[in-house]
């Protein structure tokens, strides 16, 4: 493709299938820039110049199922399982509101048994009550990631969470194309998870109530240009409000190692470049820099900005958890507190001319169309990571 047909593409207002694989596919530098020019002034035309922040708590390594790319998955035995307790799952929200974080995700593996549903519920009611301040009336926003459920769960999740304009689920479908959806969530003799029970939740999630964000990796051993186009269809189709999606990585504790993973620098640029283009195919929607991407190079999720995202999910999961919880190898921040991550991240997003968006709650314009509201206002006052303006203004 020449520059010039390269140049028409990206001026397009929509884009064909062909378009989509030839822009998946690009290599050369000056190429991607390109594409990443376009879709970062796209997200300034749609979402403006903010970042927002989900704090990320992976409040326990347990779950149910096994997925075969899962560094966690329930037949890796050498994992050391853990589950917060409710009193630092709440903490941790606390802190998060306090910082300015206007929202936070509730990470875990997949659990069934009630136990575990109403300890979430007990979670969800408590961090409510006690995120309540003049900048947040509602309390946090919450993004659960909490797997496949029956829609009665997640109608109980919803209703203890209090604060039903913020609430949001995360479930990534993984991959469109059913075969290898299926090859990787079947071990011997048993097909744990199929496709189309995935996007049932995520139906189910909206009659719920909840914006409801999927998203895929990339990169899957087997994958092609034409399936992650299918992907961008998809997301389409289900109309979704947010998405987050990374790099496939090969995990030690995982099923899939012989498999072997895409060398990083493609695979980076191939993911950078699949984020390019959901943002120009989708237009208003939430799109999140996955961790992953810094998985492969330090400044990936920088990256992720400069290519149109605009959340990051700072991890707020105190140090001695983080070993516990690696879905895939090279997770950065495994030494590092909250505090280091939170006050890293805005100089990383300063650094590609983009703000954090303090104590927003961050919805997806998309959403916010969707249900007639107005684009939400950052608040008049900026409040810092350390959090002592927020403090000063409950002393007034
Ligand atoms: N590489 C990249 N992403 C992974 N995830 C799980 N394992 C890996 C891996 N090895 C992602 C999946 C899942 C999310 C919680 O983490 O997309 O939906
Ligand atoms: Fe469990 Fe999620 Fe890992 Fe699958 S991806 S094994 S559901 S933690
Ligand atoms: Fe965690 Fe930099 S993002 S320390």
């Amino acid at each position: 493709m020449t520059r010039t047909e390269l140049a028409a593409i990206l001026a397009r207002p929509e884009l064909s299938d062909a378009d989509i694989v030839a822009l998946l596919g690009l290599t050369d530098p000056e190429d991607c820039r390109m594409l990443k020019e376009a879709a970062f002034n796209r997200t300034t035309e749609l979402m403006g110049p903010y970042v927002y922040y989900r704090g990320l708590i992976e409040l326990s390594n347990i779950c149910t199922a096994n997925c075969r790319y899962c560094g966690i998955r329930k037949a890796n035995h050498a994992v050391e399982r853990y589950t917060m307790t409710q009193e630092e799952i709440v903490e941790q929200a606390v802190w998060a509101a306090r910082q300015g974080y206007g929202s936070v995700c509730l990470q875990a593996g997949e659990r069934h048994d009630e136990k575990f549903i109403e300890f979430i519920c007990a979670c969800l009611r408590e961090i409510h009550v006690k995120t309540k301040s003049p900048l947040l009336p509602n309390g946090v926003g919450v993004t659960l990631s909490l797997g496949d459920q029956p829609e009665s769960v997640y109608r109980r999740w919803a209703e203890a969470c209090g604060n039903p304009e913020s609430l949001r689920y995360l479930a990534r479908f993984e991959t469109s194309n059913p075969e290898l959806f299926q090859m990787l969530h079947s071990t011997p003799g048993r097909n744990e998870k199929n496709l189309e029970h995935r996007l049932e939740c995520l139906r189910s999630l909206r009659r719920a109530g909840y914006q409801v964000g999927t998203g895929v990796m990339i990169g899957i051993p087997g994958q092609t240009l034409e399936d992650l186009c299918r992907d961008i269809r998809m997301f389409q189709e289900i109309d979704v409000d947010m998405i987050g999606m990374g790099p496939y990585l090969r995990s030690e504790g995982n099923d899939l190692e012989a498999l072997g993973q895409m060398e990083p620098k493609a695979l980076l640029q191939l993911a950078l470049n699949m984020i390019a283009v959901t943002r120009l195919v989708l237009g208003p929607v939430n799109i999140a820099a996955a961790t992953a991407l810094q998985a492969i190079r330090d400044d990936g999720r920088e990256m992720g900005i400069e290519y149109g995202c605009n959340v990051v999910m700072p991890n707020l999961s105190p140090q001695r958890f983080r070993k516990g919880y690696q879905l895939y190898d090279n997770k950065p921040c495994l030494d590092d507190e909250p505090t280091q991550c939170a006050s890293c991240l805005e100089k990383r997003i300063q650094s590609r001319g983009r703000e954090v968006g303090w104590n927003m709650s961050g919805s997806s314009r998309r959403y916010l169309r969707r249900i007639g509201r107005p684009n939400e206002v950052k608040p008049a006052k900026d409040y810092t990571p350390d959090g002592r303006r927020l403090i000063r203004l409950r002393a007034i």
